[in-house]
């Protein structure tokens, strides 16, 4: 048997350069040494590093499972190091923000970081497309990865290609009960509609062929929910795996035309449009945002990773990148006001509860 292939990405935002914008240049670099260390010891065969926003990725292709130990280990204390000797000397803002505990205690996906991974036999040759989004939430791959590996309209290969014509399942998590289901696609499309249409609660976790081959993989962190308190966004990540027998890249790219409303804007509560952009562009400016999405191209060859290519920094998505300047505009013109900003159940994790208290005895009771 073939040694098998793990890609994860672990991802954190431990302080940025003026405010929440973007990634400082000496946190990349110090993320390269620790990684190209890790590559030396053998712990990963390869890695990249790089940032959407102010979110830190550290993208590493090994073969040691996922929910492995040691690399969640090696990613926590990567991010705690960076934090130290980095983001608090330069006094970068918020720095170490989503790290909530003071040292790792064996799985990383409760302690802030987001965490996606996929472990494959590799085929002949293995196109994969590494997702981050900063501004947004886990729930925003809801409605991509649907069009992608659920509707014909999107995906041609569903009615066309023999290998994925039975469809395929879908993971959803239920991130406030902590429970998961598997639901049947096409067959069950209905019910899938039924729960990730609420994408703040319901979020796609994995997806599988119908034969079990892995397809893809999405993190599903929710700070706030960890905390009990708004402490940042859950800037989320996601790797799909493309071509022969799966969704062609150009397939798993199509949603992304379509810049849909995610939650996430502004202090994690705002409504605004998902822009694909490049690496170059992927830093969030106007009203903290619009949120942002990169997408980064790899061939997997024994555990490495061949690429990147940025697969936004193309004028096929100009469009796109007008479209939701277009939303950006139309739906800053509400202000304050629902449905730009986001609805009270969401609103409860941000600090909107103690500016409502201090009028909560002010209220007098009227008749009917
Ligand atoms: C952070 C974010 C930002 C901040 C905002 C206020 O991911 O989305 O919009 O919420 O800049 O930040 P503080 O409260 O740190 O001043
Ligand atoms: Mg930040
Ligand atoms: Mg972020």
């Amino acid at each position: 048997m073939p040694q098998k292939t793990t890609i994860s990405i672990i991802k954190a935002d431990i302080g940025s350069l003026v405010g929440h914008h973007v990634v400082h240049p000496q946190q990349l670099a110090y993320a390269e040494k620790l990684l190209e260390e890790a590559k030396k010891s053998g712990l990963i065969v390869d890695y990249r590093v790089f940032n959407c926003g102010d979110d830190l990725e550290l993208l590493m292709g090994h073969q040691r499972g996922e929910n492995n130990l040691e690399i969640q280990e090696f990613a926590w204390n990567a991010f705690k190091e960076i934090t130290e000797k980095v983001s608090k000397p330069l006094k970068l803002y918020a720095a170490g923000q989503d790290l909530l505990a003071d040292a790792f205690s064996g799985n990383i996906k409760g302690m802030g970081p987001g965490v996606a991974e996929i472990e494959f036999e590799e085929r002949a040759a293995d196109p994969i497309v590494v997702f981050a989004a900063d501004k947004t939430e886990p729930g925003a791959w809801n409605y991509p990865l649907y069009k992608t590996f659920a509707d014909p309209f999107n995906t041609a290969g569903l009615v066309i290609d023999p290998a994925i014509h039975d469809g395929f399942d879908f993971t959803v998590m239920d991130v406030y009960e902590h429970k998961e289901v598997q639901l049947r696609c096409p067959l069950e499309i209905y019910d899938l509609l039924a729960l990730i249409g609420t994408p703040g609660r319901y979020c796609i976790s994995k997806i599988h062929r119908r034969d079990g081959f892995i397809a893809a993989a999405a993190s599903t962190s929710r700070l706030s929910l960890i905390a009990g308190r708004y402490v940042g966004k859950d800037d989320p990540v996601c790797i799909v795996r493309a071509q022969h027998g799966l969704p062609a890249v150009g397939e798993v790219l199509e949603p992304y035309a379509f810049p849909h409303i995610v939650a996430g804007w502004m202090r994690g509560s705002h409504h605004g449009p998902l822009m694909p952009v490049s690496l170059k562009n992927a830093r969030c400016t106007r009203f903290d945002g619009p949120p942002r999405v990169v997408a980064l191209g790899f061939q997997v060859h024994d555990a490495q990773l061949e690429g990147p290519a940025d697969l936004f920094d193309d004028p096929a998505f100009d469009k796109a990148r007008a479209m939701a300047n277009e939303a950006a505009d139309y739906l800053r013109r509400h202000g304050p006001f629902m449905p730009h900003r986001l609805g009270p159940e969401e609103m409860e994790y941000t600090t909107l509860p103690k500016v409502l208290e201090k009028l909560k005895d002010r209220f007098r009771s009227v008749g009917p």
